[in-house]
């Protein structure tokens, strides 16, 4: 393939990333993970299994940043996941170190990459990831709001047993509990959900997909979600990858934006061959903006405990 994408963390996010991205033959894929042998026996694997799904994409697996050169974009999915009773924030401590380090990697072995940040917590994360590769901003984004939002159209196809493929939803905000679900963007065949649902079933949807990932962890109990998870990065990755410029909410690092600045957050971003090539701001009424607020200041509060372990 004349793309090259390295996914590091070969774990359940990274591995099922790296299979999708194999499978939709959008490029070669390079996996990295400390574990000796875990991204050489996943790769092989998925080779393996080629011949049967039909691609050609090269998969391969190493320990070291060398294989990883001059790759279009770099998914970071390395870290742990959370388990039950846990909160993504909880993560912080151990993943800045963890995401600091492959981001200086990255930096020295890709330096024209993009950076998709996939590791928790999430907006934390992509503060790290942006501090330590020295990337311009374009070029560090975080997947969330995809995530989120597919949650939010997959609970809005079951309650009005419709077509996912009908469904369009916008998050907005921090990957947590202070999300901002926006029903009022939100539509099936572009009829907005206000108009098919009563206020109280929107509310119980927007609540279920503010705690969609708790809901996965109290149910697997040993981690967190990744199929889901998987696909929103490849998302993400293919609009790149082929220029598609397509909108998708995105963490992205605010500068005047929402009016913040020097916070990376959920917003609408056109994504190309640049990266993110627009942030779009969408006029968001007084409540959403106070939910928004809220959002910004619990990321606020992580930037402030990544200083303390700086
Ligand atoms: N370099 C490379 N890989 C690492 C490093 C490191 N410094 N530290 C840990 N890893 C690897 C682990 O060895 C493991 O294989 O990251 C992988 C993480 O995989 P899982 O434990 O299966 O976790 P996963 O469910 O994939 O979640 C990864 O994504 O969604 C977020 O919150 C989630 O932060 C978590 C991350």
């Amino acid at each position: 393939m004349d793309k090259k994408v390295t996914v590091i963390g070969a774990g359940n996010v990274g591995a099922t990333a790296a299979q999708r991205l194999a499978e939709k033959e959008l490029c070669d894929v390079v996996l990295i993970d400390i574990v000796e042998g875990v991204p050489q026996g996943k790769s092989l694997d998925l080779t393996e299994a080629a011949p049967i799904e039909k691609h050609d994409a090269h998969v391969t697996g190493a320990n070291s940043y060398e294989a990883s050169a001059g790759s279009d974009i770099v998914i970071i999915t390395a870290g742990i996941p959370r388990k039950p009773g846990m909160s993504r924030d909880d993560l912080i401590g151990v993943n800045a170190g963890i995401v600091k380090k492959v981001s200086q990697e990255v930096a020295k072995y890709s330096p024209n990459a993009v950076i998709i940040v996939v590791s928790n917590p999430l907006d934390a994360m992509c503060h790290v990831a942006y501090e330590a590769s020295g990337f311009p901003k374009n070029r560090v984004i975080g997947m969330a709001g995809v995530l989120d939002s597919a949650r939010f159209r997959a609970f809005i196809a079951m309650e009005l047993n419709v077509s996912v493929e009908n469904t369009h939803a916008f998050v907005l905000g921090g990957h947590g509990d202070t999300m901002v679900p926006l029903p009022r963007y939100s539509t099936v065949a572009g009829i907005p959900i206000t108009e098919l649902m009563s206020k109280e079933r929107i509310d119980a949807l927007v609540k279920r997909t503010a705690s969609g990932g708790a809901e996965i962890v109290s149910l697997l109990k040993t981690g967190s979600a990744y199929y889901a998870p998987a696909s929103a990065a490849v998302e993400m990755a293919e609009s790149i990858l082929k220029d598609k410029k397509k909108i998708l909410p995105c963490a992205a690092l605010l500068q005047g934006e929402y009016g913040f600045k020097d916070l990376f957050i959920g917003v609408p971003v056109k994504l190309g061959a640049k990266g993110v090539e627009q942030i779009i701001e969408i006029k968001l009424l007084d409540e959403e903006k106070t939910a928004l607020a809220k959002s910004a200041a619990a990321v606020e509060e992580l930037k402030g405990v990544l200083k303390k372990l700086a």
